[in-house]
């Protein structure tokens, strides 16, 4: 059983972005990535710090937004539709989830695809649909470059995703189909759950339930990728997978924390690089 170390590539795709940053400066070029937070959520604020650090790290300019949790959806809009102009501003992300008063498909759609780094804007989830170069969401990115990275081809694969999320789940279904895996797209109101992932070479999990996947619903040498991530009553971070249970079933398998999470932020970066490149 191999543990997949997502903290190594994910430093290992940070430095290469950094000595690409320093190559792009010397054209005059430096990337720029503005987050925009609204409201108080401690995870979100969380995420846009660690986004906002790894940015530094790399040598993207970063421009950190904060709109207060009444703020109104025009006001959004308005900043987006600032930034969208802004040549400065390579890449713009909004933290999510937004407060509930907001409307977060049109905020979304509003954001340039161009500059749509999260790859969540219809036109960027239209062209990986279609298996079109795009800007892809960040984390099923990130684990499709974990799977190259362990030499892990999904061609032919039963692969099986569990959650259907538009910032997991269905774009993860999305890049596995495009590689060749045969994909089931699991869920909450799926009835066979696990003898779906019994049959499965490949299982994805990514609903924010600890234990959700254990290890009798694993088949001997399949690949767990686990992008839970939970804080349990101990205060301890745990994935989505029972990973003691697991990995005595798994050939490999991610850890959470130091899996896919580092992943993301890595290919949040290197979308803003090709941002900036193009
Ligand atoms: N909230 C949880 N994950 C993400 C993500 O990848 N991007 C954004 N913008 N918000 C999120």
């Amino acid at each position: 059983m191999t543990i997949i170390d997502g903290k190594k590539l994910s430093n290992e795709i940070i430095d290469s972005l950094t000595n690409e940053c320093i190559e792009l400066k010397k054209i005059g070029i430096t990337p720029g990535l503005a987050v925009i937070l609204v409201g108080n959520n401690p995870a979100s604020a969380t995420y846009v710090n660690m986004k906002e650090k790894a940015c530094k790290r790399v040598g993207i300019n970063s421009f950190k937004y904060h709109l207060n949790e009444d703020s109104t959806q025009k006001e959004l809009l308005d900043l987006i539709d600032r930034l969208n102009k802004d040549d400065k501003v390579n890449g713009i992300l909004v933290q999510l989830p937004l407060p509930s008063h907001f409307n977060t498909d049109e905020v979304l759609e509003f954001i340039s695809y161009k500059k749509d780094v999260d790859g969540f804007h219809p036109y960027n989830v239209g062209l990986l649909s279609l298996g079109l170069e795009g800007f892809k969401p960040c984390t099923p990115y990130g684990v499709m470059k974990l799977l190259k990275a362990y030499e892990i081809n999904p061609e032919g694969m039963n692969a099986c995703v569990i959650g259907r999320s538009n910032i997991v789940g269905k774009p993860m279904s999305m890049l596995l189909l495009n590689s060749g895996a045969t994909v089931t797209t699991c869920h909450s109101k799926t009835k066979n759950l696990k003898e779906i992932t019994l049959q499965s070479d490949l299982i994805v999990v990514g609903v924010g339930k600890p234990n959700l996947l254990t290890a009798d619903m694993v088949k001997d040498g399949a690949v767990v990728i686990d992008v839970g991530i939970n804080r349990i009553e101990s205060g301890k971070l745990v994935g989505d997978a029972d990973f003691d249970g697991v990995s005595k079933k798994a050939s490999f398998i991610t850890p959470v924390p130091g899996g896919v999470g580092p992943m993301t932020i890595a290919m949040l970066l290197s979308n803003c690089v090709e941002g900036a490149k193009k």
